[in-house]
């Protein structure tokens, strides 16, 4: 399957702003450790519903921001919840990315690099697209150390590779960045029931949930591009 198959029909459900709910306790905290200053250029790669845009918009005043997707009805719904001329929303592929070397400051990603085909190449086109000393944020909830998202494959059509904290800074050093941050970034928000109401429809143990989220929760790697 591919990801315009798999994500369009998540875009038709409304799952996109399900998954902006769900990911912003996290992607907020991410979003606002970059070094974004006013007027700067900012990709999302993988942008989904287009929240992290419209949110550096506001708080940071960067003067552009295009959000990338392989599924165009996710493109398509985050262009009709942006009301900002200054943001655009593009359908591509991690494996090419449409922007001229050097001409992008900053590149966010959330919950989605690792569905790229060849993780290392995408890393060399970000950093291709960045200009020295631009950053990347990559935030993903999807990595060896969190137990609980290994299941998470089974329900997806399209191959996820699952990386451990040492081999994100492995595969960006490889790529030729400098990794000047990784971090888990726990979520704090979502509601935890207390013991007695486990198991639940998703849960065996309340232990197990503790442990995704408040323990886990989101893995921030950070890349600076030479
Ligand atoms: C789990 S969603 C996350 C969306 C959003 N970043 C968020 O935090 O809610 C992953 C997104 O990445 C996109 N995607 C997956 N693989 C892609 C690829 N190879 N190229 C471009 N987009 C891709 C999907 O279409 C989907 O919208």
């Amino acid at each position: 399957m591919s990801v315009r198959e798999e994500f369009d029909s998540w875009a038709a459900e409304g799952r996109d702003r399900g998954m902006e709910d769900r990911h912003w306790h996290t992607a907020k905290h991410a979003l606002a450790r970059m070094p974004v200053e006013a007027g700067d250029t900012v990709v999302d790669l993988g942008c989904g519903s287009g929240y992290a845009l419209r949110a550096l918009r506001e708080t940071a005043e960067i003067g552009r921001g295009y959000g990338l997707d392989g599924a165009p009805e996710m493109a398509r719904n985050a262009a009709d919840y942006t009301e900002d001329s200054a943001i655009g929303f593009l359908v591509g592929d991690f494996g090419e990315l449409p922007f001229a070397d050097g001409s992008v400051d900053h590149v966010f990603s959330m919950e989605a690099f690792y569905y790229a085909r060849d993780p290392i190449h995408t890393l060399e086109e970000i950093r291709r697209v960045l200009r020295p000393g631009g950053t990347f944020y990559c935030a993903v909830n999807y990595y060896e150390e969190n137990e609980a998202s290994h299941s998470w494959q089974e329900n997806i059509a399209i191959e996820m590779t699952r990386l451990d904290r040492g081999e994100y800074r492995e595969a960006f050093r490889e790529a030729g960045f400098h990794v000047a941050e990784q971090d888990t970034i726990a979520d704090r928000e979502i509601e935890i029931p207390p013991a007695e109401a486990f198991p639940t429809d998703n849960w065996e143990t309340r232990d197990a949930m503790v442990d995704r989220y408040r323990t886990w929760g989101t893995l921030l790697t950070v890349g600076v591009a030479p």
